[in-house]
């Protein structure tokens, strides 16, 4: 193993090497590699970000831990469909530069030796404000898929949203949750379809259904075509592609439902604010709407009657807006002034990312990609440590504020930076 002495002297031919280099107009450059070599190194050579993936989930220092793992184990296609953005996934990055436009203010001396992470919605109690995203297609990263899921849902207690896309139906991932979930729907071109799958979710007990209103159209996830190229197996052996029924045969949300009506790959768009409507005539479940990422729809929200709205970029997946939701959700927060829960996700990974969300007004906090790393690299197992570890941060970061209970988290805990 090189010694920090030798690598510290290669660092400063390196910065030399670039001073001299006619990409660096900037003398900065010259001035830092002309510097004399600090006493300590860099903290960066002292760990090897990169360095070799973990063996345990009880290895892992935090959720970006797994991701790795998770390359490894999964095929490069699917691994891809859970990577990947749109277009030059500008939203993607956003997603988690955003944090870094809000700071928090921590307080001090106000004894936060027991700390309480609860949560109510419409009710029901959870023991944080952590949920689990609705994500298509759970196999694809390991073979138990959302009932792993699930299971790690109810290990932590944490409220867990189906998708419509899930390869195990709803009936099974409530039981492996012993709670009810609530279902994400993807609305589906047909009202018919629409309606027999909201049927499906209500008999199976869900409380609350959310529509996804962000995926109107078709999009390109370049991460994702790319990596099916470096992919040996040939993908249409397992995904028929030649009607919307052949594509979802194994989404067994989809059994026994009609879709011979259903042409392309099946994207609502013509869903409107009277589909909702619609919607709302024929289910007791409360609706709730993901994707909203502007005041004004959040307002007509509230004016139509909906009962949550979630604040979501489909974590860079829906379109390349630009736009993180942390970004946008005070304004959001600010239109809706309490009327109804608003909830967020879109890049979160970190515990401080969570109380931010929470201090702006955000009801709960969900994590898409952090817990398919997990369940892609050691399945069950690895989702639960990924939802501990976000717990233990976000419990740290509200000790650290000086807060004792998520309702003593207000906008006084975070500003914008400047
Ligand atoms: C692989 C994958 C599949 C997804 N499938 C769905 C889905 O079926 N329905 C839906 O409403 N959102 C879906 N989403 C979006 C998530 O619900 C959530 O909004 C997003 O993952 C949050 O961002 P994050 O991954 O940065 O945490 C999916 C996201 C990923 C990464």
């Amino acid at each position: 193993m090189t010694s920090p002495a030798v690598r510290a002297a290669s660092r400063r031919r390196f910065l030399k090497y670039l001073a001299a280099s006619p990409l660096c107009a900037s003398g900065a450059w010259a001035a830092r590699a002309d510097e004399a070599p600090s006493r300590w190194p860099d903290p960066m050579i002292w760990t090897r970000p990169g360095g070799a993936p973990i063996k345990s989930p009880k290895d892992a220092i935090n959720v970006f831990d797994f991701e790795p793992v998770a390359f490894q184990n999964v095929p490069p296609a699917h691994f891809g469909y859970m990577a990947s953005g749109l277009d030059d996934e500008v939203t993607l990055r956003a997603n988690r530069e955003g944090f870094l436009k809000f700071q928090l203010k921590p307080r001090r001396l106000r004894d936060v030796s027991k700390v309480d992470m609860g949560v109510e919605i419409f009710g029901t109690k959870y023991d944080s404000p952590i949920f689990v995203c609705p994500t298509g297609g759970n196999q694809f990263f390991h073979r138990d898929g959302e009932v792993a899921v699930a299971r790690a849902a109810r290990a932590g207690n944490h409220l867990q949203i189906l998708s419509t896309s899930a390869n195990y139906g709803v009936e099974d991932v409530t039981k492996a949750r012993g709670a009810p979930i609530w279902f994400q729907l993807y609305a589906s071109p047909s009202f018919e379809v629409a309606q027999a799958l909201i049927k499906k979710a209500e008999t199976a007990g869900c409380p609350v259904l959310m529509v996804t209103v962000d995926r109107v159209a078709g999009r390109n996830q370049e991460t994702l075509f790319r990596l099916m190229r470096s992919d040996s197996r040939d993908c249409a052996s397992c995904h028929d592609r030649s009607s919307f029924a052949s594509r979802v045969v194994r989404r067994h949300n989809y059994d026994g439902i009609d879709l011979s009506g259903i042409k392309g790959s099946g994207e609502a768009a013509n869903l409107t604010w009277d589909t909702i409507k619609r919607m709302r005539d024929i289910t007791r479940m409360k609706i709730a709407l993901k994707g909203i990422v502007t005041p004004e729809d959040a307002e007509l929200a509230v004016q139509n009657g909906i009962d949550a709205i979630l604040v979501s970029n489909h974590g860079g997946r829906g379109e390349d807006n630009g736009r993180s939701t942390i970004d946008a959700l005070p304004e959001i927060i600010a239109a809706v002034q309490g009327r109804i829960p608003v909830l967020v996700d879109s890049g979160f990974r970190r515990g401080t990312d969570i109380i931010k969300a929470l201090a702006m007004g955000a009801a709960a906090v969900g994590v898409g990609r952090p817990y398919l790393w997990g369940l892609g690299a050691f399945g069950q197992e690895g989702v639960e440590r990924v939802l501990e570890i976000l717990r233990t941060e976000t419990r740290v970061a509200m000790q650290q504020c000086g807060v004792r209970a998520i309702n003593e988290l207000n906008p006084g805990f975070v500003r914008r930076a400047t």
